[in-house]
């Protein structure tokens, strides 16, 4: 391995540590991955992050092989479906933070409640239909919801963002589990009032001049 992979590997350990620490995740119910040569490099299944070596981590090749000691997250397929389709897609994260998943639990998307939601590429963060977890069907509905965005939430499940860096992916899961938090806040007291579609297309072209760059 080289001291670039090692790096590359740890970074992943590092931002898997970081989601629990954030609170965006609970125990290892969450996975990253990071495009990597012909493939991409993915958090193994069911390893407690705290004892998750670089070794550990698995890569996969765009067709689906895995090389490496241990299983492959078993959401490998919507992180390499992710990066297959995304051109603009460096590195993907998929937590279970709560605020995101109770809306998902209610199946109900993110609306233009404030301009911060614009970070994601649009006007809302849409929720995927429920799927099982793991199966073509959940990455298919993923890849769609996630059509002209950075983020989604999956129905029943959590949320995926993603981003040009880890880093950038990292900051956005926050950032839309902020979000679902300041909306599911407010729906204690009412229905908030949103801002225009129109809105939004400003925030977008303002933010391309200013620091929130991917
Ligand atoms: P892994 O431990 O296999 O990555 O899966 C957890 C999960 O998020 C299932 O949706």
């Amino acid at each position: 391995m080289t001291e670039h992979d090692l790096q590359k590997r740890q970074s992943i350990i590092d931002a898997c540590r970081r989601m629990n620490a954030l609170s965006i995740n609970q125990g290892t119910s969450g996975n990253i991955s990071v495009r990597h040569e012909d493939g991409m490099l993915v958090t193994p299944t069911s390893m407690p992050y705290d004892v998750m070596q670089p070794d550990d981590i698995v890569f996969m090749s765009m067709d689906g092989e895995a090389h490496g000691k241990r299983q492959p997250s078993s959401e490998w397929r919507f992180h390499l479906d992710i990066l297959r389709a995304r051109a603009d897609v460096t590195a993907v994260v998929h937590a279970h933070p709560v605020y995101c998943t109770s809306l998902s639990i209610l199946e109900r998307p993110i609306p233009p409640i404030h301009y911060m939601v614009a970070v994601a590429g649009g006007s809302d963060i849409r929720c995927a239909p429920y799927a099982t977890f793991g199966t073509e069907e959940l990455s298919a509905n993923a890849l769609a919801a996630l059509e002209g965005r950075k983020a989604c939430l999956l129905a029943h499940h959590g949320m995926i963002a993603t981003g040009t860096s880890l880093d950038s992916a990292m900051w956005l899961a926050v950032e839309v589990e902020t979000l679902a938090r300041q909306y599911l806040t407010c729906l204690q007291v009412q229905e908030p009032p949103l801002l225009s579609v129109d809105e939004i297309g400003n925030v977008i072209a303002r933010m391309s001049n200013y620091g929130h760059r991917d």
